[in-house]
């Protein structure tokens, strides 16, 4: 089985994009074949500022490298390191309808969220398909904002094996229900556009400050509340051991559930739980030369698929003459 994923290097990584991508992958590494990318060519959709892409290159690299994602047993590398993927690109976007992509509501949230309306905005999918079909990927452990993508992915697979004969695989999403939209700071999707990100790597003050700010509502501490509709109850689930929740559970149905408590609680969970990958982060970033030979050495792996799939691409599309 094929497992692949990829995250765009487009600011600091968050909690929302642990639970929905990072820590599926890393549990997949031992029982699958892995493939896990930074999508830096996506990022250029909302990046133009040359330091920041390399920066949040290397940084979202050292980031799933201290989670303990472990190179020797995946293939890890960065999108445009492997330049096949724009190729495909545009022989999937002559075989894109109009319509499958202006129906994305990706391109239309991120407008409103104030990113430019590029052309590169709006066929972001496409590259997106091209990412996933390279490389014949069985199963894409996506959080739930990305299904609509990977339905564009699998239109385009089954169009192109109609047209031209089988040449992919019809990718499946694979989507963690009990994490498929982590909520941010303010409730709705946690998400690097929205500002409302409690990032993973953050410590001290800073990760204090964060957790302080998650909104709830003014129900005084001894009123009854609904855990299920409360924003730091859902962020507490992802933490806490069954036990505390289910103690937490009955303070919130029962009254004297005190917010601020709670938070100080979960700032201690959260700051214990990425402890040891904080660490590790640091060490990471200190030596850059192994990180990019970490990631050279991955995209020779991903390369040496990539072409395969391009060759028998050519063939069937008549661009071998
Ligand atoms: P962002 O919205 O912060 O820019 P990305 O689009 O880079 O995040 O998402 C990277 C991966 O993390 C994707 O698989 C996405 O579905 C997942 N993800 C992002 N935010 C969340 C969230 N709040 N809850 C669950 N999964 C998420
Ligand atoms: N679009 C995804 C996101 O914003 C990132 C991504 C790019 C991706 N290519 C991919 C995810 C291929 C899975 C498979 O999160």
């Amino acid at each position: 089985m094929k497992i692949l994923s990829g995250i765009q290097p487009s600011g600091q990584l968050h909690i929302g994009n642990y639970f929905g991508m990072m820590q599926t992958m890393i549990a997949h590494m031992e029982s699958s074949e892995l493939f896990v990318f930074i999508v830096d060519l996506h990022a250029m959709t909302s990046v133009h500022d040359r330091n920041r892409l390399a920066a949040g290159t290397l940084e979202a690299a050292a980031d799933f490298l201290a989670l303990g994602l472990d190179p020797e047993q995946c293939t890890f590398w960065v999108q445009s390191d492997v330049p096949e993927v724009c190729e495909l690109t545009w022989i999937l976007s002559t075989l894109a309808p109009m319509g499958l992509i202006e129906r994305c509501h990706s391109y239309k949230d991120k407008i409103a969220n104030g990113i430019e309306p590029s052309h590169g905005l709006f066929s972001y999918p496409v590259l997106m398909a091209a990412d996933i079909l390279l490389y014949q990927a069985d199963q894409v452990p996506v959080g739930q904002d990305q299904k609509q993508h990977l339905e564009v992915a699998r239109d385009l697979a089954q169009k192109f094996n109609h047209t031209f004969g089988e040449t992919f695989v019809v990718p499946e999403p694979a989507i963690n229900k009990a994490v498929a939209t982590v909520p941010g700071l303010d409730g709705r999707k946690m998400s690097k556009s929205y500002d409302n990100t409690i990032p993973l790597f953050l410590e001290g003050k800073a990760l204090k400050k964060r957790i302080m700010a998650i909104e709830t509502d003014a129900t005084p501490v001894e009123a009854p509340k609904n855990p299920d509709a409360c924003n730091l109850f859902a962020l507490l689930k992802l933490f806490a051991s069954p036990e505390r929740l289910q103690e937490v559970r009955d303070l919130y149905v029962n009254g004297g559930a005190a917010y601020g408590y709670i938070k100080l609680e979960l700032l201690d969970l959260v700051s214990n739980h990425f402890a040891e990958a904080r660490k590790k982060k640091t060490d990471y970033l200190a030596d850059p030369a192994s990180l990019r030979e970490i990631l050279r050495k991955g995209a020779e792996k991903a390369r040496a698929k990539a072409v395969l799939t391009m060759d028998m691409v050519r063939e069937r599309v008549g661009l071998k003459y």
